[in-house]
């Protein structure tokens, strides 16, 4: 259990171990970025944290704009709002949040406002990223798993496989690039800075990355699997200004074996080979033009220790989570070392509760990422970017604790937020747990 009383305790811990975690001054923090001609006020982004309490046509609705109030009023630099669907088949919920026409003046009005609530505060707009999704085999539209997916696979549907007619064909996914186009477009009329062609988490556009034994435009070799990524981004481009910002959210290791993982050896086990992911970013970034990227590892219903390391996990824990933390970081940092120019963002840090601040320093001083990404501590804790760069430094009380009960509230089908910090997902918890089938 995480129960460091200071930072030296935890620097032992981690040596003892073997592990390399860096540390370093806060003051960092502080420090602005420059990406496609727009500045970042600072080095600290809110990851998107979906909390699937959009309304049923797909507009923010009182819960989301509470958080993105929360988010707007903490002081970070950049805030990546979360999931949101490009189409209603590929919705991750019934109440995930939906880019089209009919929304968009609600988009703009809640980004309106997140730039108003951090300018009277903080005095700065932070930049804003809309992430597109197709959830693929996590669909659930009416609130029931309907997969539309890139390849069977038998590591996660075991002794169900999905039909074949849930494959998604070519054509789908040639009007799904086409698609990714359009919301870029919408995107940008929306008032976002930029988009993001989500290919994480092996939602549909991160599964087909590792389709290896997929025929077609899309699978086999390395130019088809990274077909639907380069083409979308292309599309995004096509369609937007250029001041928008075209990224994405990246994974660069699966933790699956091959021939079911992205990032990962080809002579079996886990081990991560990042040839192909270092290969796939070159070409984002000096042929496509990316200046930006977020990356991340694993997936979160199967290997949740690999991509949110935390003290539980809904499996006996497979390594101490400090290693899926070392991990995260020695991934990303292959990336941001092959492309020193390239503005990485870094992800999985809330596990270090009141050292995450220090931790995310040492990451960017010691050349990991230039950005650190919060994830559940952005739940739990609010105010925790203004707490750091403010100097007061990150309060123990206020930390997420990394107890998977906001993971849980989303698979238990209700709203997700910090349950153990925040009285209303308190409540919403014990609903969920209350009504759960048995
Ligand atoms: C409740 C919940 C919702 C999330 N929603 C999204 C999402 O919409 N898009 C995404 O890319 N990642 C999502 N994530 C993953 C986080 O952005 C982040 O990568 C992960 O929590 C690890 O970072 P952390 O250690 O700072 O929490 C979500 C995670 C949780 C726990």
């Amino acid at each position: 259990m995480f129960q460091y009383k200071s930072l030296e305790e935890l620097k032992q811990k981690i040596a003892a171990q073997n592990l390399s975690i860096p540390f370093g001054n806060e003051a960092v923090l502080r420090e602005t970025a420059t990406v496609g001609g727009k500045t970042i006020p600072n080095r600290i982004a809110i990851q998107p944290m979906e909390g699937c309490d959009g309304t049923a046509d797909g507009k923010p609705d009182e819960l989301t704009l509470r958080r993105y109030d929360k988010f707007a009023a903490s002081g970070a630099g950049l805030i990546w709002e979360e999931a949101t669907a490009v189409w209603e088949e590929g919705r991750a919920n019934p109440r995930q949040l939906w880019i089209r026409e009919e929304n968009l003046d609600a988009f703009r009005a809640m980004n309106d406002r997140i730039r108003e609530i951090s300018m009277q505060k903080h005095g700065f707009a932070p930049i804003i990223i809309m992430q597109a999704t197709h959830s693929g085999r996590y669909s659930k539209p009416q609130g029931v798993p309907a997969p539309l997916i890139a390849y069977n696979n038998p590591l996660f549907e075991k002794d169900a496989p999905i039909a074949s007619d849930r494959i998604v064909t070519d054509d789908y996914l040639h009007r799904l690039t086409e698609r990714m186009g359009e919301a870029a477009r919408l995107a940008e009329k929306a008032g976002f800075d930029g988009v993001d062609i989500k290919s994480c988490h092996r939602y549909l556009g991160s599964e087909l990355l590792s389709a290896y034994q997929r025929p077609g435009d899309f699978g086999g070799s390395f130019e088809n699997r990274t077909r639907f990524l380069r083409e979308s981004i292309m599309a995004a481009k096509a369609s937007v200004g250029s001041g928008f910002l075209v990224t994405s959210r990246l994974n660069i290791y699966d933790g699956f074996p091959w021939p079911y993982g992205f990032g990962v050896s080809p002579d079996g086990g886990l081990t991560p080979d990042l040839s192909e992911p270092v290969k796939l970013v070159g070409i984002l970034h000096k042929q496509l033009g990316i200046d930006l990227l977020d990356i991340t590892i694993g997936n979160p219903y199967v290997n949740p220790h690999v991509n949110r390391p935390a003290d539980w996990q809904p499996y006996p824990l497979p390594e101490d989570p400090l290693t899926g933390v070392a991990r995260m970081l020695d991934c990303i940092r292959t990336v941001q070392t092959a492309y020193p120019d390239l503005t990485v963002i870094g992800s999985g840090v809330s596990y270090l509760r009141q050292f995450a601040g220090k931790m995310a320093a040492g990451a960017i001083e010691n050349g990991y990422y230039k950005i650190a990404g919060f994830g559940r501590m952005a739940f739990a804790y609010p105010t925790f970017a203004e707490d750091i760069l403010s100097g007061k430094g990150m309060d123990a009380g206020q930390c997420c604790i990394s107890c998977g009960k906001c993971s849980q509230l989303m698979r238990l089908g209700s709203k997700a937020g910090c349950v153990v910090r925040d009285r209303v997902y308190t409540d919403l918890y014990r609903e969920a747990v209350r009504n759960a089938k048995p």
